[in-house]
């Protein structure tokens, strides 16, 4: 796991912005979202506690209080957490105490977490580093937007959001900004995919919207989630073609940087692939694989899977790599910069438990010589993996290392 980067020019977005024309990412080299779907919190170690990533600071917790809340939280099921590697034990500090950090240091470095009170107030927990952190009118709009998509049921109508002028222009910057690097970037599936889906550029689709647009072309739907969604419910949906997206939006002092996967991720970087039938089979294999899997281990393979190929993955385009992961394809910066990773061929076993930080720019990339390849080494991994294979695989990967 590699150090996450510095942070750039926190500012830069903003200016830019005024500029109306952004020329740089906002924090260069750092992840700019952290994906909802992705299980694998690899271990990581807070430089100022010790609380095990190499991350350059810890999420705040006052006095431990959110510690409980959010504990009592999970307890009652209105929180979602992620699903993480086991607490680890650490000699030289108390049990109680370490697993209570942890357990906050994880949610806030993947996910702002979303909390109920006692009284039915929704919080969301924003680390110290988000741009919104200082910003009391953008927390509220945040909780506001999580207890629509938490008041929301199976069986009713995906809760509709009143955009603001804001949130509108923030979305059309990005789509903007990151349409003339999809022409240059993106795989051709991608982009016929796109122009087939023919998303709003000029402000926020509400997420009925999206899903009117995509099931004519390939039978998915978008339903919403306050934040974080457990690995196998998300996995599980996936299998139905059901897609579980975010509402909100990012701060928009800053609107070329997120350090979570707000709705412009999951719907410029996902839905524009998922209009794909070919990447919308992909998928829905992956979610799939995961109602026969009863392992964690081999769950969590699939899901490392997943993350180097619908997530990140990359494809020969007449000798050139191309884009086709929804997390390039919404990153404005990484954008820039993948084509100058070190880029490999396909390898299921090393994909499979290749280590990576979710926070910094994917330095390993694997490329798939075309559609056809896709389909015929990832597709029918999903297709067929069990326990047994999954675990086969990982033992080749080590023997390997
Ligand atoms: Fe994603």
């Amino acid at each position: 796991m590699s150090n996450r980067p510095t942070a750039g020019c926190r500012r830069a977005g903003r200016g830019c912005a005024e500029r109306g024309a952004p020329d740089r990412p906002s924090r260069p080299g750092q992840r700019d979202f952290l994906h909802s779907s992705h299980p694998a919190v690899k271990w990581l170690e807070c430089k100022k506690c010790g609380f095990g990533g190499q991350v350059d600071q810890c999420f705040r917790m006052p006095g431990g209080a959110m510690v409980r809340a959010l504990t009592t939280a999970s307890g009652n099921g209105s929180i979602r957490t992620a699903s993480v590697e086991p607490w680890r034990e650490r000699p030289d500090r108390p049990s109680t105490m370490r697993k209570e950090a942890m357990t906050v240091f994880e949610e806030g470095q993947l996910y702002s977490a979303v909390t109920t009170d006692a009284d039915g107030q929704v919080q969301v927990h924003l680390g110290e580093d988000h741009p919104g952190f200082t910003d009391p009118v953008y927390r509220a709009r945040r909780a506001d937007i999580a207890s629509a998509s938490l008041a929301h049921r199976p069986g009713q109508p995906v809760p509709t959001i009143d955009y603001t002028d804001e949130e509108h222009g923030v979305w059309a910057l990005v789509s903007a900004e990151l349409a003339a690097k999809h022409e240059r970037y993106a795989h051709p599936e991608y982009l016929e995919a796109k122009a087939a889906l023919a998303l709003p550029t000029d402000h926020v689709p509400q997420l009925h919207e999206v899903t009117q647009a995509l099931m004519p072309l390939t039978g998915w739907c978008y339903t919403a989630a306050p934040g974080l969604v457990p690995l196998r419910e998300f996995y599980a949906d996936l299998g139905r073609r059901t897609f579980n997206s975010t509402q909100y939006l990012r701060h928009p002092s800053e609107p070329l940087y997120t350090p979570e996967p707000d709705i412009i991720h999951e719907v410029i970087g996902h839905a524009n692939q998922l209009a794909s039938p070919r990447f919308a089979a992909i998928a829905q294999a992956a979610g799939e694989a995961s109602e026969r899997l009863e392992t964690e281990d081999a769950l969590q393979f699939v899901a490392d899977v997943f993350w180097f190929t619908i997530e990140f993955g990359v494809m020969n385009d007449g000798g050139v790599t191309k884009a086709y992961g929804a997390g390039i394809l919404s990153s404005y910066g990484e954008l820039d910069e993948f084509s100058h990773m070190d880029i490999r061929p396909l390898d299921i076993p090393t994909m499979g438990t290749l280590n990576y930080d979710i926070t910094a720019y994917q330095p390993v990339l694997f490329e798939a010589q075309s559609m056809d390849q896709l389909e015929g080494v990832v597709g029918t991994f999903f297709e067929t993996v069990d326990d047994d294979l999954a675990a086969r695989m990982r033992a080749e990967a080590h023997a390997h290392a």
